[in-house]
């Protein structure tokens, strides 16, 4: 079972593979979490509100784990609505159970819990969890969750001096039930009020643009060392830029697959995305440096406020980061040459990082295609009166019981697998159409933007490998096969 998610409105689509299989821990370790998700009061743009904390902390705790590793996360809900986890990137193939998305799961009521068990088979890299249901992610309840190298396999790089997580994404001072009641009235959500590095707000650069007395991250660093920096867009619609002032950012990872190592000045990171860069502390530390995450493709001198700007600081710094922030990329209204960045990533496949697909080599060019689907998505539109994207003109509404709780105790009637491989000319309507694929086939999936801003496409369970993209296709996806 796969999932599609479209970033700024909820909007999903699923995947249907009838298969059964059962789940068994093989004799790998285990490492075992609590969380309870409740809300506490902070003020990250000035402004107190109640965000998601997990065990009292916003951001949440890392889940720190090694490929093979068995993961059991017991998840305890003290908010006031219900929840359900998701740790997306991970490979759920075979334990859609554990998936955390409505459609597949029932939600956790309010002072229940659930113990998610699942195994972080074959897989290294950088990712995040998040709540997945209502836009409870535009108030937190995300946290970084990385899956470590065995010691036995070499990491394609130096081991860093240190390493870093920097969750970054836009941020609204309104809560996710008031954000919820925006779109369910038909309005769109606006521009955010910030970003967030870590939770935290801009540093002061510019004593007008920015209130006295935020929080704002600091990076402690020592000359000289090379350290990395997990960098994830944990935002809710807005297109990051990210840079550290006078430093290269050398990608080594991206969606959990080792790239060929390349340095960058800035790099884009869309919603839900997940990069690693090692950082060399090579400058003179005459002052400190400013790290930045601001928005992308948009109007700077509207959006200024819409800028996360944390402070790199050397352990021999002779001061505080002064003056303006380092420039943003020029081409804001070039998004086709902003895809070059994008399209230059590389998987590096001699790097011995875990491979999920090991039979490897597949002859790309000669798989015969089971299915095809062309994916097309245009700008949120009302629907019954509430604002709604849609993917072929349907936007998803979860059934009453949730899809594989329905093939289990066969209830018939809870969705349909109608969703039609192509759009149709027919008016937007909300449906539990789901695409009905073929137990070990091969899917080709068309991902077709037709809306005014970029998407990013997340597919939830499985692996996927980008064959192609051009003129009229944003195809931005992880290097993997889908099975
Ligand atoms: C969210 O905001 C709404 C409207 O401002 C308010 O009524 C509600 O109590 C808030 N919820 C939380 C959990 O802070
Ligand atoms: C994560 O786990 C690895 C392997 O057990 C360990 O080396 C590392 O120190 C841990 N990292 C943190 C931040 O706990
Ligand atoms: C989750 O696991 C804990 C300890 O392993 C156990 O006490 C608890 O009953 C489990 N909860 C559920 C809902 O299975
Ligand atoms: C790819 O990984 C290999 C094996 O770790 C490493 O030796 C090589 O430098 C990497 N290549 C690039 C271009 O990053
Ligand atoms: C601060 O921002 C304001 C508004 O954009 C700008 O006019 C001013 O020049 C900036 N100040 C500094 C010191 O850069
Ligand atoms: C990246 O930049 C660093 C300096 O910041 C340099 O030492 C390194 O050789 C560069 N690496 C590549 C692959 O260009
Ligand atoms: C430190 O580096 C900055 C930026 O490259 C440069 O302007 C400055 O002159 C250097 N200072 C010293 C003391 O080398
Ligand atoms: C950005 O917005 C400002 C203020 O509305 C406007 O004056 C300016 O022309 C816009 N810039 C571009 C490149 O569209
Ligand atoms: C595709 O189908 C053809 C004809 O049935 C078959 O010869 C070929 O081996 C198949 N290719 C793959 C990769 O399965
Ligand atoms: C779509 O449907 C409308 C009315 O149902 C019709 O007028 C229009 O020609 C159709 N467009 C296409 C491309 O078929
Ligand atoms: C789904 O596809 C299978 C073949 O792959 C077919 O047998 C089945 O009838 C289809 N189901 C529906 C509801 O179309
Ligand atoms: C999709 O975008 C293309 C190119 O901008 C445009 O010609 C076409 O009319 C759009 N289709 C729909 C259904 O909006």
């Amino acid at each position: 079972m796969a999932f599609f998610k479209l970033s700024s409105t909820s909007i999903f689509l699923l995947i249907h593979i009838a298969l059964f299989s059962s789940f068994s821990l093989a004799a790998d370790p285990t490492v075992s979490y609590d969380f309870k998700l409740s809300y506490i009061t902070v003020s990250p743009l000035g402004v107190p509100q109640k965000v998601i904390a997990i065990n009292g902390q916003f951001p949440g705790p890392l889940v720190n784990a090694t490929t093979n590793n068995n993961v059991v996360i017991k998840v305890y809900n003290d908010l006031d609505e219900d929840l359900l986890m998701t740790w997306p990137g991970i490979q759920m193939r075979r334990n859609s159970w554990q998936d955390g998305v409505l459609g597949t799961n029932c939600p956790i009521p309010p002072t229940w819990d659930f113990n998610y068990t699942f195994q972080v088979k074959d897989q290294i890299g950088s990712f995040f969890y998040f709540p997945s249901l209502n836009l409870q992610r535009a108030s937190g309840g995300f946290g970084p969750f990385v899956i470590n190298n065995r010691p036995v396999i070499q990491i394609p790089f130096a081991q860093p001096d240190g390493d870093f997580t920097l969750l970054i994404g836009d941020w609204y001072t309104r809560n996710h039930t008031a954000l919820r009641a925006d779109l369910d009235s038909g309005k769109d959500l606006g521009m955010p009020d910030g970003v967030l590095i870590n939770g935290k707000g801009p540093y002061r650069y510019n004593t007008t643009l920015v209130p006295d007395g935020l929080p704002y991250e600091t990076i402690k660093v020592d000359p000289g060392k090379t350290y990395r920096f997990r960098v994830h867009n944990v935002g809710t619609s807005t297109s990051l830029n990210f840079r550290i002032q006078g430093h290269n950012l050398l990608l080594v990872e991206t969606e959990g697959y080792y790239t060929v190592q390349q340095n960058y000045t800035s790099f884009d990171i869309h919603v839900g995305q997940s990069s690693s860069f090692l950082v060399t502390m090579d400058q003179n530390a005459t002052s400190d440096y400013y790290i930045v995450a601001s928005a992308r493709f948009v109007n700077e001198s509207i959006w200024r406020k819409v800028s996360g700007v944390g402070i790199l600081h050397y352990s021999n710094s002779k001061g505080p980061a002064t003056g303006p922030l380092p420039e943003a990329p020029s081409d804001i209204y070039n998004q086709w040459s902003a895809m070059n960045q994008p399209k230059a990533i590389r998987q590096n496949t001699s790097a011995s990082g875990a491979r999920p697909n090991p039979q490897g080599s597949y002859h790309y060019g000669s798989i015969n295609v089971t299915d095809t689907y062309i994916l097309r998505s245009l700008p949120p539109t009302t629907i019954d009166g509430k604002l709604r994207a849609t993917l072929n003109g349907i936007s998803f509404v979860n059934p009453g019981t949730p899809i594989r709780l329905a093939d289990l105790n066969k209830v018939k009637g809870s969705y349909k697998l109608d969703f039609p491989s192509a759009p149709l000319n027919r008016t937007f309507h909300r449906d539990t159409s789901v695409i009905n694929a073929t137990y070990k086939g091969f899917i080709e999936i068309i991902l077709q933007n037709n809306d005014t801003r970029m998407q990013s496409f997340h597919m939830n369970g499985y692996s996927f490998f980008c064959c192609w993209d051009g003129l009229g296709y944003l195809v931005r996806e992880q290097q993997r096969f889908i099975q």
